[in-house]
């Protein structure tokens, strides 16, 4: 399987936000996605594989900060190494942009992201109480130096 990484562009949207509806249960719109494309601050990456979007992850430069905002894989390709590829180039990206750290929020228990995350070099810093919704906390993660 070939899968090519590059910046997504205006006519990945469709894909990106078939991935999104694929994966998460608190969906973005395809408005929203849409929206990033023209944001300076945001920086996305997407994975294709035979003309379709399989994956995607995006991050938010605050300052010198890389705040990401989503990252999916479908799940037919998952645990091949498309995530950590993705994960690879945002933070390519954003040590090229010039940020010195990465963080993210996620679902308590969303233990496969959580592994996804700590073997990453992030580690749990902080939780934000029934942030996705009553009784489900989300650990914050900072990841310190991107190279
Ligand atoms: C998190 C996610 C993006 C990982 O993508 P992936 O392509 O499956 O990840 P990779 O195959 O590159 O795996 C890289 C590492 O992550 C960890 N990992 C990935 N999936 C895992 C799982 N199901 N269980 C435990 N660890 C896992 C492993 O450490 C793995 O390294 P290894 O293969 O050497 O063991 C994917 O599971 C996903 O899309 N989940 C649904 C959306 C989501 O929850 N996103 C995160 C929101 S905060």
């Amino acid at each position: 399987m070939i899968v090519h990484y590059r910046l997504m562009e205006s006519r990945d949207v469709p894909g990106v936000f078939k991935v999104d509806q694929a994966c998460f249960s608190h969906n973005w719109t395809q408005d929203s996605y849409q929206a990033e494309t023209n944001n300076i601050l945001s920086n996305y990456i997407v994975a294709e594989a035979e003309g379709e979007i399989i994956g995607f992850g995006g991050f938010w430069q605050v300052i010198d900060e890389a705040h990401i905002t989503n990252i999916a894989v479908v799940a037919d390709y998952r645990q091949t190494g498309v995530g950590q590829n993705i994960m690879n180039a945002m933070l390519a990206r954003a040590l090229e942009q010039g940020c010195v750290a990465m963080t993210l929020e996620v679902r308590g228990d969303n233990q496969p992201a959580i592994n996804f995350y700590l073997k990453n070099q992030f580690t749990r810093e902080g939780r934000r109480k029934d942030y996705y919704g009553p009784g489900m906390d989300a650990i914050i993660m900072w990841r310190y130096g991107l190279e």
